[in-house]
């Protein structure tokens, strides 16, 4: 263990491919390198403000021990049974099982009936609706907004290459939203034999019983069969659910008559909010065009870089104890993930779901906030510079854009003076809010921390979901909270349905 005034080392990687790593820097998060970094301010009592290295330090055995009784319960079924319940461990291993059946079995795998399906989806119908809440929606969004072009829906079929344009619903219980997409999808008359005029449907929920997403898929499903004859209709759907009851969902699929083909399961060990990497996000994503294998790469290659790396080399471990310092020690509840990224706006929404339903619990649990840069430097950026001392702001900056970098160009008049900046470019801007940003609140002692993506993949997309599932049950651990299951969110569900007349 490092002496109490030796800065920890505060910057890791993961490191499993041959390219740029996925790299976690928090050392404007850590009290002795902050006051290496900003010696300006010294004098100032600040340090109150700031996890030192030796708090950090003596996490390390227990974080050890954490994930030695994870990997425990994963492996030995005795251990899983003597954990808090529930213990929803699947999305740890699930990414290797894939890809190993994927491996062994090409032809049959889950994998290859997922592309296989999506290419027929794709084949049918230029639109696609998503039906589903929670976790059954927010990975899958979180993936489309971050890996397809910004405009996607915008876009003709032909830029598109046939991938269709997709809409999320069931996902609230808003009336005039859901007929304004009943008005943008209905099918001109007699016009449905062209696939221009189709739109799939795909409905994911878990239990199969969530109102909302039953609710929507009610609806649109008897639209669906008045546009369409019942043959096509059917073969316009595909359910993503646990399949076997109680799941009315399943039984819903089996009544119409749905072909197993159409229908995919999300293992019972693998928890709404942690099932990106199960069909509810992979069937999607594969819909979507995107490559699923590397999505599942990037995951797997993170959970063994989680069981193998040392602690103070362990990206999760490190996340995890940096976030729960800062909230059970330094008493900041607040969590702000700060993307620089419009793309990243809807992960940062996966991410308020995580942390809220997986820590919010007995009473205790940080309030996760997203933040996007640099939109919101003018709106809550006051309040992170100047407000309530009582946050931990965690950046995710993208270090390599994917097209080609916009100049600000000269002006012939430079009526705006900004001519000096003609050979700027639009990423040279972000860089230098993001940089200027960390300065001016590590010159106030607020700690901030950076998540860099190497890139905008489904390979990093994969190392960093993993990576935020698995801080965020050790970070449970941590508190003494089960990380599984949603109690809280029961209570609603129950009052509705009575109010409902359905109980
Ligand atoms: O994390 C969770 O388990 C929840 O957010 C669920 O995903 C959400 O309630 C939707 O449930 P279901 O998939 O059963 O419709």
């Amino acid at each position: 263990m490092p002496s109490p005034d030796e800065p920890i080392s505060a910057a890791v990687a993961c490191t499993t491919r041959d390219a740029e790593p996925l790299r976690f820097d928090f050392r404007n998060a850590v009290y002795e390198h902050w006051r290496l970094r900003f010696p300006q301010t010294q004098g100032q009592p600040r340090e109150e403000h700031f996890l030192k290295s030796r708090q950090l330090a003596e996490l390390f055995p227990t974080l050890a021990q954490l994930r030695e009784q994870v990997l425990r319960e994963i492996t030995f079924p005795e251990e899983r049974a003597r954990a808090p319940q529930p213990v929803d461990h699947g999305f740890i291993t699930l990414p290797q099982q894939l890809l190993e059946e994927d491996a062994q079995a090409a032809n049959s795998s889950l994998l290859h009936r997922m592309r296989h399906a999506a290419l027929q989806v794709r084949e049918l119908a230029d639109r696609v609706v998503i039906l589903g809440i929670g976790g059954s929606y927010l990975g899958a969004r979180a993936l489309a907004e971050a890996l397809l072009p910004t405009y996607h829906n915008e876009l003709s079929a032909e830029i598109r290459h046939g991938i269709p344009r997709y809409y999320f619903e069931g996902n609230g219980l808003d009336n005039d939203a859901l007929a304004d997409l009943l008005h943008l999808l209905q099918p001109s008359a007699g016009r449905t034999d062209s696939r221009e005029m189709r739109t799939a449907l795909v409905v994911v929920s878990k239990s199969g019983t969530t109102l909302e997403t039953s609710a929507a898929f009610r609806v649109l499903w008897r639209y669906w069969c008045d546009w369409y004859s019942k043959p096509l209709a059917t073969q316009l759907l595909t359910v993503v659910t646990e399949c076997q009851p109680p799941s009315r969902l399943y039984q819903v699929a089996q009544t119409l008559g749905l072909p197993r083909t159409a229908i995919f399961p999300i293992p019972d060990d693998v928890g709404g909010r942690f099932s990106v990497f199960s069909p509810a996000g992979l069937l999607p994503a594969a819909i979507l065009g995107l490559d699923i294998g590397q999505l599942l790469r990037g995951a797997h290659d993170m959970t063994q870089h989680f069981f193998r790396e040392p602690v103070e080399q362990n990206l999760p471990l490190l996340f995890a104890a940096v976030s729960y310092l800062y909230y059970e020690k330094l008493r900041k509840p607040i969590r702000v993930l700060s993307v620089w990224s419009k793309k990243l706006e809807a992960l940062g929404l996966w991410y308020d779901q995580l942390v809220s339903e997986s820590l919010g619990k007995e009473e205790k649990g940080p309030t996760p906030i997203t933040a996007v840069q640099t939109r919101d430097l003018h709106s809550r950026g006051q309040q992170h510079q100047d407000g309530t001392r009582d946050r931990i702001i965690h950046n995710v900056f993208v270090n390599n854009i994917q097209k080609p970098a916009i100049r600000l160009g000269i002006m012939p008049d430079n009526a705006d003076q900004l001519n000096d900046l003609c050979e700027k470019s639009i990423p040279d801007l972000l860089r230098a809010a993001w940089q200027a940003t960390n300065q001016a609140y590590g010159e106030d002692a607020r700690a901030t921390t950076d998540l860099i993506l190497p890139i905008l993949d489904e390979y990093t997309l994969g190392q960093l979901l993993q990576m935020l599932m698995l801080a965020t049950v050790i970070e449970g651990r941590l508190m003494g909270v089960n990380p599984y299951g949603q109690p809280g969110v029961e209570a609603y569900k129950r009052n509705m349905r009575c109010l409902l007349g359905l109980e």
